[in-house]
C-alpha cells in the first residue's frame, strides 16, 4: 500500500497501521457512503458538488454527517498536501460506525470518517487516442426503489460483478442495463452517445448516479449549443450511435470504440473531441477549484 495517505476520523496515520473495527458497520454492511474529488494543478476540482452528493448520499439512508462540508474540503485539501504529488484522487468515507452484529443503525452511536488518498490514476493514452473497449454486463444496475444508484454508498457488489465480466473480456469498463432493459451507466463511469449531431445520456429516472462530470458535460454540451437529451435509451440506440463516450472524476472524457464486439463508428468521433476539448477548459477554470 504504498503511496497511500490514509486518515480515520481526521487523524493521519499509515497505511499500514490503518484499522477499523470488524464491527464498523460499513464493513459488515455495506452501510457507507463516500465521495471521490480529484485535484487539478493541485487544488480541489468541483469540491462543492461534490460534497452537496455526500450530503444527499448520507441523507438518503439516515446518516448524519460528523462534520459540516467545510470539513471535509479542509481536509481533503491536507490529504493533498500530505504527499504533494503531480494530483491526487481523494476519497472520503463515512461509515455508519462500530455496533453490534446486528442490522439496524441504533447500536452506531458514531459514524467514522475515513479518507484515502492515491496519484490520480491514468489511463491508456490508447483509450484517449483510439477510444477504450467496454461490454454490457450481464449483471442490472439496481432499481431506484432498491438502494436507489443516486446514493454514492459502499454497497458496489452489482459493480463489482459488473467489472469482472468486462475484466473477463478485456475491456475497460462494463455498461449495466436495468431491469426494463434501458442504460443506466458503467461502474465507475456515466455513458453518453453521439447519434445525428445529437447527444445523449440516460436520465437519472432510469437509476444511476449524478455523475458530477455528466453534470459538466451537460453544460458543455449547452454552451456549445449541441442539442442534449437526458432520456431512455436502449442497448440497440448505443449500437446505432455515431460515437460514444464515457465520463468521471478519473476519466474526464474518454471516448469508446468498441462495445463487445461491436465496433462504435467513429472513435474519437468529431463531437467526442469538441467536447473532451470543452471539459479541458472547465477542469482548469479557477471558478472550479478550491
Ligand atoms: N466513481 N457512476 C458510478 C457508479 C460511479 O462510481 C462514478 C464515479 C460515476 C462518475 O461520477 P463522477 O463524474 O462524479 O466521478 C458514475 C468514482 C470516480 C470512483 O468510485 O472512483
Amino acid at each position: 500500500m504504498k503511496g497511500y495517505v490514509v486518515s480515520i476520523n481526521g487523524r493521519f496515520t499509515t497505511a499500514a497501521k490503518a484499522q477499523v473495527s470488524v464491527f464498523d458497520h460499513g464493513f459488515l454492511f455495506g452501510d457507507s457512503v463516500y465521495e471521490v474529488v480529484r485535484t487539478v494543478n493541485g487544488r480541489l476540482f468541483a469540491a462543492g458538488p461534490h460534497l452537496r452528493r455526500l450530503q444527499a448520499s448520507a441523507g438518503a439512508i439516515g446518516l448524519k454527517l460528523p462534520h459540516s462540508a467545510a470539513w471535509f474540503e479542509r481536509h481533503m485539501r491536507a490529504m493533498h498536501k500530505k504527499k504533494p504529488r503531480t494530483e491526487s484522487y481523494l476519497r472520503v468515507i463515512v461509515t455508519r460506525g462500530v455496533g453490534l452484529l446486528d442490522l439496524h443503525p441504533e447500536s452506531c452511536p458514531k459514524p467514522n470518517v475515513i479518507g484515502i488518498a492515491k496519484a490520480l490514476p491514468t489511463w491508456a493514452d490508447e483509450h484517449y487516442a483510439h477510444g477504450c473497449k467496454i461490454v454490457l454486463a450481464g449483471i442490472r444496475r439496481n432499481l431506484k426503489q432498491a438502494t436507489d444508484p443516486a446514493v454514492k454508498s459502499g454497497n458496489y457488489l452489482n459493480n463489482v460483478l459488473a467489472l469482472m465480466e468486462a475484466r473477463r473480456e478485456n475491456a475497460a469498463e462494463a455498461l449495466m442495463i436495468n431491469a426494463q432493459g434501458f442504460l443506466t451507466e458503467c461502474t465507475t463511469s456515466n455513458i453518453f452517445l453521439v447519434k445525428g449531431g445529437e447527444v445523449k445520456t440516460p436520465g437519472l429516472d432510469q437509476g444511476l448516479l449524478e455523475g458530477v462530470t455528466r453534470g459538466f458535460i451537460l453544460g458543455v454540451c449547452r454552451d456549445l449549443k449541441l442539442p442534449v437529451q437526458e432520456c431512455a435509451l436502449t442497448p440497440d440506440d448505443l449500437y446505432a450511435a455515431d460515437e460514444v463516450f464515457i465520463t468521471s472524476t478519473t476519466r474526464d472524457v474518454m471516448p469508446v470504440a468498441r462495445i463487445g464486439n461491436h465496433r462504435v463508428k467513429l472513435t474519437p468521433g468529431r463531437l467526442t473531441l469538441r467536447i473532451a476539448n470543452a471539459y479541458h477548459d472547465v477542469l482548469h477554470n479557477p471558478a472550479n477549484l478550491t
